[in-house]
């Protein structure tokens, strides 16, 4: 959460910190503020998203060529404008941004004030840049070791960059846990959360680790750990385009990215499934096929929607692989004392690569001895560089707040773990492995089959967009696509949405049904398709409204469900990454019928660096 920008070099710093600021704002947008060097520090901040802030300081003289930006999702103190970052020290000549949380800023706050310190926000950001200044102040000494001793102090995560009256060049940055990313441009630095604030510019990177601190001037970047030895900056090279972070006419991130799901899940397949030739390179996988063919157990680790794409893949798994699977939601295996077994192999599944719980999580396990495999969207993101191997999604980024191509991404993903782990432990017969990968080939074509009747959702959304609740039942592979439908409805409608295993519906829901209740139900031709067949009767019996994903042809449902969506026919393995799609397309409609930004849903940030 939050995001953080920085420029140093002969451009205009406000121009790229403001660009840079827009394109981060999927991270947080309840307040933005920049601070820029020019004979001296000038603060500019207010609650809101960028672009409120940008027309409040129009005609203010913006002139600088060292400048920091900030957008905020806030975890101390509401969004206000005194909250908002950068923050300044009590002399005035400091002035700081900060992505994550201090958790001992209790504690700091409490000697600065017993020093006579005061402070204007409630913010942990302004206790640790005042605990910085005293330091330098009592140390005498510059800006960069001051920071060092702060941060020996620090619990808890970080991204902070400073600007110091004294060195109007400079920027000194540090990280720990949160993301940090450092653009190397010719005589000129950019620094950012992620890369898209510099993406036109240099291609060039430098991802920062943890516990490494960044002096940061126009011709020079230096890196030091934090005992002040320095680190040769290792330079990646950037595969992204400036296009892939616009909006490319369409309305809404989220739109467009519901509608590249074609093309992001055959560029996920692309050069790893030949189903002619009956093969599945990834070199992930391979490089580690002997730890997964003995794995006693997998033990998948995620969040939110990862989340349910890893419980789906436990099906999977379980049912090809024949090796049990445990799905985790990080957070609280993070904090359990969970048994980790030598042979058990931790899956970890993120779209940005930078969710806190997810990393935290898989760092125990690491020291724990697992082995750590990574399912991440973000290149070089902390979670693909601390995984033992992976396997990347190649959704390209995303945006939108609510996970889309990702998810599809993930599920393409862990399909075809799932299939090359069974074919090498001989756990499937090469008829079903064979049309499995035929299958998962044609998915494609068949989302954007699926995609040409959207129109279809759209009136199914403006009917139901009214209702205050709704249901969404599945069973066996389908039940995931239900938990999943319930939270994209939540995110981008504020329609409060359960997701049910449709036979658990009896044991409590059942309830809440009445006339004014939309169900939706996952019920494409799979082995338990009488059954839920069953569990549409038990709701209409009881006045539900019932809205049906089938599959072509099906022609039982239409005749009881008071709305119906046909998906392709698929194997039941494969049909859950195309029942997917309705759901994308149902919450998104409901949610712009609605009114919601949804792109920017309230409350929420894309990328969930704080625990
Ligand atoms: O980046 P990650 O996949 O680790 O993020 C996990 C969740 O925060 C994320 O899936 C969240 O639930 C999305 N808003 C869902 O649309």
């Amino acid at each position: 959460m939050c995001g953080i920008v920085g420029y140093t070099g002969p451009k205009e710093a406000y121009p790229i910190v403001i660009t840079g600021l827009k394109r981060l704002e999927y991270r947080g947008y309840d307040s933005t503020g920049v601070a820029l060097l020019n004979g001296g520090l000038k603060v500019y901040k207010k609650k809101g998203r960028v672009a409120e802030l940008e027309d409040a300081i129009v005609g203010k003289n913006l002139h600088s060529h060292t400048g920091i930006g900030h957008t905020r999702w806030a975890t101390h103190g509401e969004p206000s404008d005194v909250n908002a970052h950068p923050h300044t020290s009590a002399s005035g000549k400091l002035a700081m941004i900060h992505n994550g949380i201090i958790e001992n800023y209790a504690q700091l706050k409490k000697e600065l004030t017993n020093k006579g310190y005061t402070f204007s926000s409630e913010t942990d950001t302004e206790v640790l840049l005042n605990f910085i200044e005293d330091i330098k102040e009592n140390n005498k000494c510059d800006l960069e070791e001051a920071v060092r001793v702060a941060l020996k102090r620090v619990t808890g995560a970080y991204v902070i960059l400073l600007l110091d009256e004294e060195n109007p060049d400079t920027i000194i940055a540090a990280r720990k846990g949160s993301p940090l990313v450092i653009g190397v441009g010719k005589g000129e630095h950019f620094l950012g959360s992620d890369a898209s604030p510099m993406l036109e510019y240099t291609k060039e990177v430098v991802y920062v680790n943890d516990y490494e601190l960044a002096i940061v001037k126009p011709n020079e970047l230096i890196l030091k750990n934090l005992g002040n030895e320095k680190i040769t900056p290792f330079v990646t090279k950037l595969d992204m385009e400036l296009a892939a972070i616009e909006k490319g006419g369409y309305d809404h991130f989220m739109l467009k990215e519901i509608v590249e799901q074609p093309s992001t899940i055959h560029d996920c397949l692309r050069g790893r499934l030949d189903a002619n030739a009956g093969t599945i390179t990834m070199s992930g996988i391979q490089d580690n096929i002997e730890h997964f063919k003995k794995a006693n157990r997998i033990i998948m680790v995620a969040c939110g929607t990862s989340w349910h794409a890893a419980l789906l893949a436990e099906y999977i798994i379980e049912e090809l692989c024949r090796i049990p699977v445990e799905v985790e939601y990080a957070s609280e295996f993070r904090y359990r004392n969970p048994i980790i077994n030598k042979g058990d192999i931790i899956v970890a599944i993120s779209q940005s690569g930078e969710t806190a719980d997810t990393l935290v999580a898989i760092e125990r396990a690491k020291e724990n001895g697992a082995i750590i495999f990574g399912v991440v969207n973000v290149v070089g993101s902390s979670i693909a560089r601390i995984s033992d191997g992976g396997a990347y999604t190649h959704a390209g980024p995303e945006i939108g707040v609510a996970s889309t191509k990702a998810f599809t991404g993930q599920l393409a993903v862990l399909t075809m773990m799932a299939l090359k782990i069974a074919k090498e432990k001989g756990t499937i017969s090469n008829d079903r492995y064979k049309n499995l990968l035929l299958e998962l080939e044609a998915v494609p074509e068949k989302v954007s089959a699926i995609l040409k009747n959207a129109e279809d959702l759209k009136k199914i959304a403006l009917k139901y967009k009214g209702a205050s609740d709704a249901l969404f039942l599945g069973r066996g592979y389908n039940f995931p696509i239900a938990l999943e439908g319930a939270l994209k409805l939540k995110e981008i409608s504020y329609i409060h949405a359960e997701g049910y295993p449709a036979a658990e519906m009896k044991h409590g829901p059942i309830a809440l049904v009445d006339e004014n209740l939309p169900v939706v139900f996952i019920a494409t031709k799979d082995s338990y398709h009488e059954k839920i067949v069953s569990n549409i009767q038990e709701i209409k019996a009881r006045k539900g409204k019932v809205i049906a994903i089938i599959t072509e042809g099906d022609d039982v449902i239409p005749g009881m469900a008071d709305d119906v969506f046909y998906v392709p026919a698929a194997d039941e393995i494969i049909a859950p990454i195309l029942s997917t799609i309705p759901m994308q397309l149902l919450s998104y409609y409901v949610g712009i019928a609605k009114g919601v930004d949804v792109d920017k849903p309230r409350n929420l940030a894309k990328s969930v660096t704080v625990e």
